[in-house]
């Protein structure tokens, strides 16, 4: 059973490789799998890693434009649907105009898809900070129009490292299943962490094997040797307030200390986040080389493999990189639902939130809305 996949906010591609490897076959033998048919992006070179890697045989089924402008009518018929929305504005949940408005917030595009194509299934995906945006209201509101959109969903925050992912990276992952589908969704239980396997390290991730010197975005970065000189005081796991670090080196910061800047990994843990943006000090940093980790490193430790070309400059490509679901993560989670389609069973843990936990929440939206 193949299951044709339209995606919104598919930036390069870690929800869609995810997808793209999932495959379980049933005890009559039929194999269940995902198809890309079309996705979509505003970023440029997001929307060419995506189309080199995904879809290379068919790049014009990746269109590059603004979601708002992007006319649903020109796309092909789907079965199955995955966004990861962009967290930008919710600013206007409270008004209720979202799903009307032209200009509504980014999720509401996703929920359109939803209502026009009927897709068996649906995956989206957002920061864990979704969870208390305007005070929960929003993921309240996202949840009740996902529902409402004729959808069973089950919202869950997966511990990424919790999966055998060398990084600590945890997302809410929401999955839907069409009302009239009699199947249930549930949580594929974590495989590694405490009384499981032991948890996949960053140094298992940057060398084994180790990265060959030419491989694709593995350039290294050149630093000053102020900041090769502070890095050589920074024990792993350590960052840049650490105690022993010598006066003339200090940073001269005012206010909070973010925790990440210069952090050097350790490398018998999980890494920390790999994040997309930021200035000076928050590239990751090498636990025993006094150096940034090159964008190849952090696609490692979002478990791309290092046969997946990002195209653009290297601040594009630690965006992109930096933005992805990593796609073993993702690839677990779409087999779950390949196996519930399938039949097949697998161990499962109960879902953070149960969607009607948030009833209570939904009667405030609608008094707003009076
Ligand atoms: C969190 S990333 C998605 C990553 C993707 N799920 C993956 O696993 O690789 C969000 C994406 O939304 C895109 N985006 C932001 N605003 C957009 C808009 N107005 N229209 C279309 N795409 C947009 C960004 O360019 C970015 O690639």
């Amino acid at each position: 059973m193949i299951f044709k996949k339209g995606e919104l906010f598919c930036g390069p591609g870690g929800l869609a490789l995810g997808a793209k490897m999932a495959r379980v076959v049933d005890q009559n033998g039929v194999e269940y799998k995902v198809e890309h048919e079309w996705a979509n992006d505003i970023d440029e070179f997001a929307c060419k890693t995506y189309a080199h890697n995904i879809c290379p045989d068919k790049p014009h089924t990746v269109i590059q434009k603004d979601v708002r402008k992007l006319d649903l009518d020109s796309l092909g018929e789907i079965d199955a649907f995955a966004f990861g929305f962009p967290c930008n504005d919710y600013s206007n949940v409270g008004e209720r105009k979202g799903l009307e408005g032209e200009y509504g917030p980014l999720y509401t595009y996703g929920v359109k898809v939803l209502r026009k194509f009927r897709p068996k299934w649906f995956i989206a995906e957002n920061v864990s900070g979704l969870q208390s945006a305007n005070d929960g209201l929003a993921f309240s509101m996202i949840l009740k129009d996902l529902k409402e959109s004729g959808y069973r969903i089950t919202p869950h925050l997966y511990k990424f490292e919790d999966y055998g992912i060398p990084q600590t990276r945890h997302r809410i992952i929401i999955v839907g299943i069409r009302d009239d589908i009699n199947k249930e969704f549930k949580v594929p239980a974590p495989t590694h962490g405490e009384g499981r396997l032991p948890y996949k390290t960053a140094r298992q991730a940057l060398t084994e094997p180790p990265i060959p010197s030419n491989a694709f975005n593995h350039e290294m970065t050149r630093h000053s040797s102020k900041v090769i000189e502070l890095l050589n005081h920074i024990p792993a796991g350590e960052n840049a307030w650490y105690e022993e670090i010598p006066e003339h080196l200090r940073l001269n910061v005012k206010g909070a200390r973010i925790s990440q800047i210069y952090r050097r990994l350790h490398p018998d843990l999980p890494a920390y986040t790999v994040t997309g943006s930021g200035g000076g000090g928050t590239h990751m940093y090498h636990w025993s080389e006094p150096r940034a980790l090159t964008n190849r490193e952090r696609a490692r430790l979002q478990t791309f493999p290092d046969d997946f070309v990002f195209m653009g400059g290297k601040e594009k490509v630690r965006q992109q990189i930096g933005m992805a679901v990593p796609p073993e993560g993702a690839k677990i989670i779409i087999e779950a639902i390949l196996k519930t389609f399938a039949g097949i069973e697998y161990e499962s843990v109960e879902p953070k939130w149960s969607a009607d936990e948030f009833m209570h929440q939904q009667l405030e939206l609608d008094l707003i809305s009076v």
